[in-house]
């Protein structure tokens, strides 16, 4: 049986991916986090762990020994703009705690996810590449780009297996996401779910990418199964399912719930969404490693909404 260890597993990834890996791997799992378990941890094992700190990292990889590590700790988009240097203290020095913990306790793979947020406003809107030279313009896109560059320096230094996937804004029903800039699509279901009227805090033709969290995982692990010499992208793969305005969205929501009502008072995160791209090219995802998705936004906003219910 393999050890896997998760950081950051509180969070709106953290409680999807436990149960993907409960479900999928037989595995002894150690969650980690700087809040006390939450429910989804259930009866697994939990510590307590600040990926700020060294010692702390250290000690935890020292005594549980993991042969895997999901580093999913973070600081997000708006809560970085909030705290630039928190952001940069867990998104930079904790990332690099981990991987150098990796390497000297000899963990056989990390998945450290990547984000949008790497892109900055000139980068193609369209099909935005995996290589490109934007400057992000948030301090969380500045620290994910640096960090997907350590991924690949720890992998060409010390032949760490570590890889990457550049999520775009995730979808999901189990823990409420509260820090980052897509999270309104997450808000705006959640709200007509509860048949209450939603304020966006984005502009109603606002196009980002986005995926469904049951794709995300499902894909998460379908990438970290691939063998090694099929990836030819040490940095980060990019994923997405669809892309849509906050008004699309509320279209296809009106579907289910046709008596829905949301208006639109853009705040400091409009500017943020307006620096990414509206789609990023999958091409090399599914050429390296098959990468595919089971939902449409019509079937997402359906399963939100009875899940929700
Ligand atoms: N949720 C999304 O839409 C999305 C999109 C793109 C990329 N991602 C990436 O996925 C990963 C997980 O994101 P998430 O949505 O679960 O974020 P989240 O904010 O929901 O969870 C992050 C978790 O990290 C924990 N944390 C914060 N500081 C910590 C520290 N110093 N030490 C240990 N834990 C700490 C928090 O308590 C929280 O439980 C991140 O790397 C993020 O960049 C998420």
């Amino acid at each position: 049986m393999i050890k896997i260890l998760i950081t950051g597993s509180n969070g709106q990834v953290g409680a999807e991916l436990i149960r993907i890996i409960k479900s999928s791997i037989d595995a002894e799992i150690l969650c980690t986090d700087i809040t006390s378990k939450n429910k989804e941890v259930g009866d697994l094992q939990f510590e307590y762990l600040d990926v700020k700190s060294k010692e702390l990292t250290e000690k935890i990889f020292e005594k549980f020994k993991p042969d895997q590590v999901y580093h999913l700790a973070s600081i997000l988009s708006a809560s970085g703009e909030k705290d630039p240097y928190l952001a940069y203290s867990v998104n930079l020095t904790g990332t690099m705690n981990i991987l150098n913990a990796c390497v000297k306790y000899n963990v056989s793979k990390v998945f450290i996810p990547s984000t949008i947020g790497v892109y900055g406003p000139e980068a193609p809107k369209e099909n935005a590449p995996i290589r490109h030279s934007s400057i992000p313009t948030t301090m969380y896109g500045i620290t994910k780009a640096a960090a997907e560059m350590l991924c690949q320096y720890y992998y060409e230094k010390f032949n760490l297996d570590v890889r990457s996937l550049r999520y775009p804004g995730l979808i999901s029903y189990r823990v409420p996401p509260m820090a980052g800039t897509t999270d309104y699509a997450v808000d705006m279901i959640r709200h007509a779910a509860r048949n209450s009227s939603y304020q966006c805090y984005l502009e109603k033709d606002t196009p980002l990418p986005m995926m469904y969290m049951q794709d995300a995982m499902e894909s998460t692990i379908k990438f970290m199964h691939t063998d090694p010499s099929k990836l030819t992208v040490r940095t980060a793969y990019n994923v997405m399912s669809y892309t849509f305005t906050p008004d699309e969205l509320y279209q296809a929501i009106l579907e289910f719930k046709p008596n829905f009502k949301v208006d639109y008072q853009p705040d400091f995160r409009q500017k943020i969404a307006e620096s990414w791209p509206h789609s990023l090219d999958i091409t090399k995802s599914k050429e390296d490693w098959g990468f595919s998705i089971r939902f449409d936004l019509r079937k997402t906003v359906e399963d939100m909404i009875e899940n929700l219910q």
